[in-house]
């Protein structure tokens, strides 16, 4: 069994990013909602607790509290924000709630060092002080403080038990991931079990014990998720898995010629790949709400599949590429807490009655740790490091009714897009890259007027963003000559486009897709 950190989940839309912050370190987090069963806590033998915080005060009724076992077990427990005040409150100490929350950033002063934060560190930090800390409980010390907050930090290296009233997994607070990391490796005494190898060793035992001889069906996108969690079973189960690649119509320009030729070779006879992009079309007639876009596709999946396997002999499971960020989302939806933003068709779209178990070797895993897997597995590095692409494709781009010929619209803008980001050297992978890049075509016609002539058509918005972990993000800054480029290019290469706009929001408040 790895070691594990288990972070209770108080509501916050960041949990996820704590946990993996503490993966960073090379240490296994689980996410869980604060009021899951003792016994289901307990069982992953926790080395130590965080408490996420919340949007809400912890003083309000009904607000998560800090569960009695979380004490009586003496691991050690790192509060964050109303966590921090849910620690304090278990422990006798004092809150009081000041003013509505309202996150800024603020310089820490750093009073005396300790086992997470020390007099060193950067003092910015990303914060509310809307719970205030008036009495501290019995042998805890005060670490820090701010303007506006006397008590920012606290702790009792004793007991182990450290709160903190900012933010230390959001990138706006630069030493945070250190402080996670000495948390988790030097407070909670882990010794960094969760590597590469490790991941892989465990899928591996899980997969294989969840099939036996049972012969398995995996779907081929091309996308990062779906292609390492191929490779992964494949490796597990060898003979038994075959793939199939559906393709959809909605996939981007080339995809699918070049989905072919990376895994024919991998999986042989046992690659079969089908044209359904009539289905799709056919499905979507009339339908513009996103959801019902997302449930529609998945579904039409699904029943592909049913109709392909029907060939293939008895195949009782289907590899899913489900990632931790979406059974994260998905978990939200059906909680409603910490609200879901959308959901995503590999979770939230399958149909109830379906004729296979799945199969889900990356649902531990975040984005990052599924690349480095798809290295160690061998996968070609244009694959791993592919940018994401949304299991309903075009579709969700497409906004408004999704037509063959508004897809074929949009799929040239996009072409056109990504060949200039990519002949400027922008879409690396490296750090300050782009993370994402694409078009989306807008269900809207603005006037225009080409050759003197008044035009009357539809019109692109191109969106790029950069991330590290796609939860949040900013837009991308590109040189002015780029974007004048591409939008010359798109006004005369594409038919029935006039305008191009640039999207210049980030996430929060927006999201990455438009739908
Ligand atoms: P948002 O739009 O939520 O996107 O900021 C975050 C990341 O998720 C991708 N995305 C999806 N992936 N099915 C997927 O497999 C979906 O329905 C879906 N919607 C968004 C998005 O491209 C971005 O990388």
């Amino acid at each position: 069994m790895v070691e594990t950190i288990v972070i209770l989940d108080f509501g916050s839309p960041y949990s996820p990013l704590i946990a993996r912050r503490v993966r960073e370190s090379q240490v296994y987090a689980e996410l869980l909602s604060w009021d899951t069963p003792e016994k289901a806590v307990m069982a992953l033998n926790p080395k130590g607790f965080i408490l996420s915080g919340n949007l809400r005060s912890a003083l309000e009724p009904g607000a998560p509290a800090l569960p009695g076992y979380a004490i009586q077990s003496r691991r050690p427990i790192l509060g964050i924000g109303s966590g921090m005040s849910a620690l304090v409150l278990a422990l006798g100490g004092k809150v009081t709630f000041t003013a509505t929350p309202k996150y800024d950033l603020h310089q820490l002063s750093i009073l005396r060092s300790s086992r997470i934060l020390q007099t060193g560190d950067d003092p910015q930090v990303w914060m509310s002080c809307a719970d205030r800390v008036d009495a501290v409980p019995e042998g805890w010390q005060i670490l820090a403080s701010a303007a506006d907050c006397p008590i920012a930090a606290l702790g009792d290296g004793e007991r182990a038990y450290y709160g903190l009233q900012f933010h230390p997994e959001l990138e706006f607070t630069p030493a945070g991931g250190q402080i996670i990391a000495r948390f988790v490796r030097d407070v909670c005494q882990c010794s960094g079990d969760w590597t590469v190898q490790a991941i892989i060793d465990h899928a591996i035992r899980q997969v294989r014990s969840q099939v036996g001889d049972a012969r398995v069906l995996s779907t081929v996108s091309g996308g990062v998720d779906s292609s390492v969690a191929t490779a992964l079973v494949g490796r597990a189960v060898g003979d038994q898995l075959s793939a199939v690649y559906v393709d959809t119509g909605l996939m981007r320009k080339d995809e699918t010629q070049w989905v072919r030729k990376a895994f024919q070779d991998r999986l042989g006879a046992n690659l079969h790949c089908v044209d359904a992009a009539e289905t799709f079309f056919s499905n979507l007639q009339g339908i513009t709400d996103p959801e019902a876009k997302r449930r529609v596709i998945g579904e039409t999946f699904i029943r592909v599949f049913e109709a392909t396997t029907h060939n293939l002999g008895d195949l009782r499971f289907l590899v899913q590429g489900t990632i931790y960020p979406d059974v994260i989302e998905s978990r939200n939806l059906q909680q409603g807490d910490a609200r879901p933003i959308k959901t995503h068709h590999n979770v939230g779209g399958l149909p109830e009655a379906m004729d296979f178990e799945l199969v889900e070797p990356l649902q531990n895993l975040f984005k990052d740790e599924v690349r480095l897997v798809g290295e160690a597995l061998g996968l070609p590095s244009e694959l791993v490091w592919r940018q994401p692409f949304p299991g309903p494709g075009l579709a969700v781009r497409c906004l408004g009714e999704v037509t063959p010929g508004r897809v074929e619209k949009l799929r040239q803008a996009d072409a056109i897009f990504t060949e200039e980001l990519s002949q400027a050297g922008l879409l690396s992978h490296q750090e300050g890259g782009i993370s994402q890049a694409f078009s989306v075509l807008l269900p809207l016609k603005t006037v225009g007027v080409k050759d003197g002539q008044r035009t009357y058509d539809e019109l692109i918005a191109l969106r790029a963003v950069t991330t590290t972990d796609f939860m949040t993000a900013d837009w991308a800054h590109f040189p002015g000559d780029l974007l004048t480029r591409v939008s010359k290019r798109i006004t005369s290469e594409v038919a029935g486009v006039n305008r191009v706009v640039y999207d210049i929001t980030g996430k929060p408040p927006g999201t990455i897709e438009w739908e």
